[in-house]
């Protein structure tokens, strides 16, 4: 089966290096046969959860953007970057609102995380935290992960990976992923 991906840097800054990553990614994925959609975080910008909004007008249209996308995917690939050692609020928020339509949209569907910072933890004590509302809204996230530390050097200027065995291993996760993914979609439709 063609595996279908949702694919977003969870950043809304136009240097992003996440996005660059997610860019890397989502190249390599269709290399490999999946069919991804690539999307720019800001098409799914939303206000701060407020559950008397949710109640009164439903999802905001970003929200309802996010969950129609999730929706046609078989799984995620998120480049996520690493707030004070946490998740980033606005994925977060993001995760908040879409968890509360039925059924829920995570639920059933798988995600490969991954994650660039300046620094030498790579945004992967982020991606930890990342896994525990994914999870709790019923998502299978991947059980490995991909940081690339010093995210400021970690690219060349036509936005590949300078570093080929980083390539080359972020090449083995998603053919692994992509494996994954699909035997999880089968269990999904049946
Ligand atoms: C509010 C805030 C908190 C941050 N906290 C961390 C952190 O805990 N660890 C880390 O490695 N980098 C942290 N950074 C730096 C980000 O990893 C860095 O700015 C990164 O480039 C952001 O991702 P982006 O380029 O995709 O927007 C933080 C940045 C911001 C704006």
């Amino acid at each position: 089966m063609t595996v279908k991906l949702l694919a977003f840097a969870a950043s809304l800054r136009k240097g992003s290096l996440n996005r660059k990553l997610i860019h890397v990614a989502a190249g390599l994925a269709r290399e490999l046969g999946a069919e991804v959609d690539l999307a720019d975080f800001r098409e799914f910008e939303m206000p701060i959860f407020d559950g008397d909004v949710l109640e009164a007008s439903g999802l905001p249209p970003g929200g309802q953007a996010f969950r129609s996308r999730i929706e046609s995917a078989d799984g995620l690939l998120i480049a996520s970057p690493e707030y004070n050692y946490s998740v980033n609020g606005p994925l977060k928020n993001a995760i908040d609102w879409v968890s509360k339509v039925r059924p829920m949209p995570f639920r059933g569907r798988s995600a490969l995380l991954l994650a660039t910072a300046g620094g030498v933890h790579g945004g992967i004590r982020g991606l930890w935290q990342l896994r525990i509302p994914l999870e709790g809204c019923g998502c299978f996230v991947h059980p490995d992960m991909f940081p690339v530390p010093r995210g400021d050097q970690a690219f060349t200027p036509e936005g590949a990976l300078a570093d080929h065995a980083l390539h080359t291993r972020l090449r083995h996760l998603i053919e692994h992923y992509l494996k994954a993914a699909a035997a999880l979609a089968s269990i999904r439709e049946s």
